[in-house]
């Protein structure tokens, strides 16, 4: 275990793990994209590293980081943690210290932001989404509502855009058909880094043919990873407003 730095003396995090378990960033952020989660799990305090590959969330991560482009690798990206240390119980969100520990942790977090500035951050779940948004709107459904969709933020007085995206350890805990959405959403994080984001127009079929049918299905079965979604519509729905 790495002992906790200097820095964190004074916090409510530091007697945790008896002063040890602070966690590294890791990865060359190559890409210009972080990665930035919750907090430290046993693994990773233990490791001194995020998200462990072989832990239940870093394994999840890992994965869809290889799927989501060929060749493609955790060193390419900068990963770390919203709190560089592991809570008591693994619980952040919602604890009486969890403000006072994300306040402290942000000397830790903006000296990364500043040595390695990124072009866009990644942030799983709503713990990062919220720390790096300053999102103080409704809690309920947000994540779900805005997952994907880049949000330009000031940083350190520079413009970086913050692509929320759902937390592993949530996909771990029986939602497994969402990893294609945490690939969408890396391929998005890493296609902003590249490109830039603007608002492109969608090309929605609203009264398709049967070929047109017979070709979506074809476009579906050939990308395994692809995301669909889908609406149901029932009669007593007819005229709302969402129609
Ligand atoms: N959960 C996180 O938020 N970060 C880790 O590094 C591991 C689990």
């Amino acid at each position: 275990m790495i002992s906790k730095p200097s820095q964190c003396s004074g916090c409510l995090g530091q007697k945790w793990d008896e002063g040890d378990g602070f966690t590294q960033t890791e990865g060359t952020g190559r890409l210009g994209v972080h990665i930035v989660g919750e907090a430290a799990g046993k693994n990773e305090a233990v490791d001194g590293l995020p998200f462990r590959p072989y832990a239940q969330a870093g394994s999840i991560l890992t994965q869809c980081i290889k799927r989501a482009e060929a060749g493609l690798d955790r060193s390419d990206f900068l990963i770390h943690n919203i709190v560089r240390c592991r809570p008591p119980n693994d619980l952040l969100a919602g604890q009486w210290f969890e403000s006072q520990v994300i306040d402290r942790c942000a000397i830790h977090r903006n000296k990364v932001f500043k040595d390695h500035p990124p072009k866009v951050i990644l942030a799983l779940g709503a713990t990062a989404f919220k720390t790096l948004t300053n999102y103080s709107g409704e809690e309920k459904e947000t994540l779900s509502m805005m997952r994907g969709y880049p949000l330009r933020v000031k940083l350190l007085g520079r413009s970086v855009w913050v692509v929320p995206s759902f937390h592993p350890a949530y996909i771990a805990r029986g939602k497994r058909s969402l990893i294609p959405v945490l690939i969408h959403d890396i391929r998005r994080a890493i296609d902003v880094a590249r490109k830039g984001w603007t608002i492109t127009k969608k090309d929605y079929v609203l009264y398709p043919s049967i070929g047109d049918a017979k070709t979506f299905l074809q476009q579906v079965i050939a990308s395994p990873d692809a995301m669909l979604s889908f609406d149901l519509e029932n009669p007593e729905m007819h005229d709302d407003s969402e129609d």
